[in-house]
């Protein structure tokens, strides 16, 4: 009579089973394993098809043992094949592999060069108690020159060649790529009580062929003071104060008159040249005049502040715009302003 199925052969088949596993060492060992055990035509396989000859009582008891068996072989299988495959991966051979050889270098990104000096005079200012905000980059005409006392079809609208970014609206409104960082002088008036000091740095666009010395695109600083009693004195000792910083101790300056529409009186100021000492012969930095202009300035046109809601006959303020761009320019000697924007890294890499 045909021994039928019992608890011990089916132990026996785990038994069996685990320790067969535990000596599998390869892909294909593993697969000849579970062909052997779990296939179709495998071990266990026949002892679960063999549980209909039981009598229902121990096909119960039997089946939900072989079950269980068949269960446990295949988490055992599972185990044991990622125990190899991460053996197999971790197995570095050696012969192949000389630690001798230079590594990969890895690159190190650092500031652009216009940043680090944006955030060198930024620190200037803040430093003298300015503090730092920034505008939007499209603006409205009205910012852009109408609250800066440069009313429409003003003759000094030429001093910018705008990109305008669509036709004017039906109320008169026109949006344009901001000229200048000027603009922020009325926005921060109007939404600030005085006094207020800040700095504005950011990008403006300018309708105008590129060369040397002039971009599409470059950056501005702008800076504004305003409380009672501001005057002139203040604006020369402030921007006194900021030359000898970025430019050295022994630096003098010179202010001479100059129109910009939003400022009275309105004042260029200059830098004695630190390339040549002021002695001006034969010096490119200075095109032989002993003197560099390095920013406009003068004090608030009592229309800016009235048109921000200002009281000009109480309040009083200087104002001043300066290219980064330009004092990089000078201080490292650069002698293209394009070169920040052609983001050659051997060009950004000296900084
Ligand atoms: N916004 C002027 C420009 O783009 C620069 C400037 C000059 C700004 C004098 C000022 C200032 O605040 O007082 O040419």
């Amino acid at each position: 009579m045909e021994t039928s199925l019992n608890v011990d052969e089916i132990d026996s088949i785990k038994a069996h089973g685990l320790k067969d596993l535990a000596s599998a060492g390869s892909d294909k060992e593993l697969d000849d394993w579970r062909v052997k055990f779990l296939g179709r035509k495998g071990l266990l396989t026949i002892a679960l098809r063999s549980l209909v000859s039981l009598e229902p009582s121990e096909r119960q008891k039997i089946g939900s043992l072989a079950n269980k068996t068949k269960e446990d072989l295949l988490n055992e299988f599972q185990s044991r094949k990622s125990q190899i495959t991460a053996v197999q991966s971790s197995d570095i051979d050696s012969s192949h592999f000389d630690v001798t050889l230079p590594g990969t270098k890895l690159s190190l990104g650092k500031l652009h060069p216009t940043t680090q000096i944006i955030r060198e005079i930024c620190s200037i200012f803040e430093g003298m108690g300015f503090s730092v905000v920034e505008g939007p980059e499209i603006e409205w005409d009205e910012y852009n020159f109408q609250k800066l006392n440069i009313p429409k079809n003003h003759p000094a609208r030429d001093m910018w060649n705008t990109f305008w970014v669509a036709e004017e609206d039906s109320s008169g409104n026109q949006m344009l790529l901001r000229t200048h960082t000027s603009p922020m002088q009325a926005r921060i008036m109007e939404t600030n009580a005085p006094p207020v000091r800040v700095i504005v740095p950011g990008k403006c666009y300018r309708y105008e062929a590129t060369d040397a010395t002039h971009e599409s695109q470059f950056y501005q600083i702008e800076g504004l003071a305003v409380d009672k009693n501001i005057t002139f004195a203040n604006l020369k000792g402030t921007l006194y104060q900021f030359a000898r910083q970025l430019f050295g101790e022994n630096r003098r300056v010179r202010f001479r008159c100059d129109y910009f529409p939003f400022v009275e009186p309105g004042v260029d100021m200059s830098i004695d040249c630190f390339a040549c000492q002021g002695k001006a012969v034969g010096c490119r930095i200075c095109a032989s005049t002993g003197w560099v202009e390095i920013m406009g300035a003068g004090m608030v046109h009592p229309a800016v502040l009235e048109s921000a809601g200002y009281d000009p006959s109480v309040y009083t303020g200087f104002a001043f715009g300066l290219g980064p761009e330009r004092i990089g320019m000078l201080k490292y000697g650069i002698e293209d302003i394009r070169m920040f924007y052609e983001n050659d890294c051997r060009f950004l890499e000296m900084f």
